[in-house]
């Protein structure tokens, strides 16, 4: 099912289903969910799957991966929060954001959670400190080509890095258990994470000539969901990364995943409606009932996720909009140069697709909450 045709025919039904709700709202479908687990699973017979919930924290789709005994990468305590309230243990999360508040290590670890991410110094004395003992992944940073939405400077030790920081995480009591890295998100190069494995697997074996037999190796998250352009299946970039770990590591190595995207966003419909219509200059504006800053923010300008878009008056004479947000900020724009059908007005309903990931997530986003407003007289 690689084209946008196939996709749109087998999910429009479901949106149409739900005429009489008011828009805007995202719809999940619980059984593209599951057929998504379902297709991890088989594609990736021997890793563990840990659901990244940044990218959908939303009770519906906790509950349905918690079923699907899937595993979960938590990135605050908030998230481990959500997951406890439904009845997952903590032995199912690793808490790899790499670098977390100081509190929350301690919340998590109290909980019963055993593995957490690092990148830095700074952040193994932290772990030291505040969850003694735990199991370590330690960060990489690898190369994002091919990823839209990269993730390479922010995060991640390099190889010389890495290695000090391991034998100093045993000099501190703590228990170095496997090596982590993120291709960069939405990457269609099954390549990307070949290199990645490659640059790992040395690393791997230069540490375990200074006595540390890493267990795991993490491969993130980054894997592809389907939006404007074509991208690999699923189990082409699987084949790609399983025949790679059978070469590169030994059968005791487990490999983990973390998709995020690749597992909940095209399980999600957003479907909005047409709240005005207007021509400014050469430009025809149509405004939405939602926007970058209410479940859009990957399509603002600075990142720039072009989703696919149906109506129900597909089929007729097509125009350029530009596609706007309610809110009385100019920078909310979901796409300037989007073709619709030229007869949409006030009342009409759009279709976003793929809209099930990094959506309805920012309304807590990463399980983080933003900060209390207090009174000063
Ligand atoms: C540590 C970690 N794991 C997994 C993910 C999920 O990435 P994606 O949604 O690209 O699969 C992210 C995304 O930021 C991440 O930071």
């Amino acid at each position: 099912m690689n084209s946008l045709e196939d996709y749109f025919n087998k999910f429009s039904n479901f949106a149409s289903q739900l005429s009489e709700e008011e828009t805007p709202f995202i719809a999940i479908c619980i059984e593209k969910l599951q057929e998504n687990c379902r297709r991890f699973r088989n594609a990736y017979p021997r890793a563990k799957i840990f659901f990244a919930v940044k990218a959908n924290n939303h009770p519906v789709v906790i509950q349905t991966f918690r079923d699907e005994k899937i595993n979960f990468d938590v990135a605050s305590w908030g998230e481990i929060q959500m997951l406890l309230h439904e009845g997952i243990e903590p032995t199912r999360m690793a808490f790899n954001a790499p670098t977390k508040i100081p509190r929350e290590i301690k919340e998590a670890f109290l909980a019963g959670v055993d593995i957490f991410a690092f990148d830095s110094i700074m952040e193994l004395e932290k772990l030291a400190m505040l969850a003694p003992g735990c199991r370590l992944l330690a960060r990489v940073v690898v190369d994002n080509t091919g990823s839209f939405y990269p993730l390479d400077q922010k995060f991640g030790m390099d190889e010389r890095e890495a290695c000090q920081a391991l034998l100093y995480s045993k000099k501190l009591g703590l228990n170095p258990y496997g090596l982590t890295f993120h291709v960069g998100s939405q990457n269609t190069d099954p390549e990307a994470w070949v290199r990645a494995m490659e640059k790992v697997a040395v690393l791997r074996s230069e540490v375990y000539s200074q006595g540390i037999d890493l267990q795991v190796i993490d491969i993130g998250g980054g894997y592809p969901a389907r939006y404007g352009k074509s991208i690999p299946e699923l189990e082409e970039i699987a084949d790609r990364i399983n025949n790679a770990a059978g070469d590169l590591f030994p059968d005791h190595v487990e490999l983990w995943l973390e998709p995020g995207r690749g597992l909940v966003s095209d399980a999600g419909i957003l479907v909005a409606s047409i709240i005005n219509r207007a021509q400014r200059g050469e430009n025809e504006w149509l405004y939405l009932d939602v926007g970058v800053f209410h479940g859009l923010i990957e399509a603002w300008e600075s990142i720039g996720f072009e989703f696919p878009i149906r109506t129900d008056k597909d089929g007729g004479a097509q125009k350029r909009f530009v596609l706007a947000g309610p809110t009385c900020d100019s920078g909310d724009v979901i796409s300037r140069n989007v073709q619709l059908p030229d007869s949409l007005t006030l009342g009409d309903r759009l279709y976003i697709f793929s809209a099930g990931a990094y959506t309805n997530a920012m309304a807590f986003y990463n399980g983080i909450s933003f900060p209390r407003v207090i009174r000063v007289d």
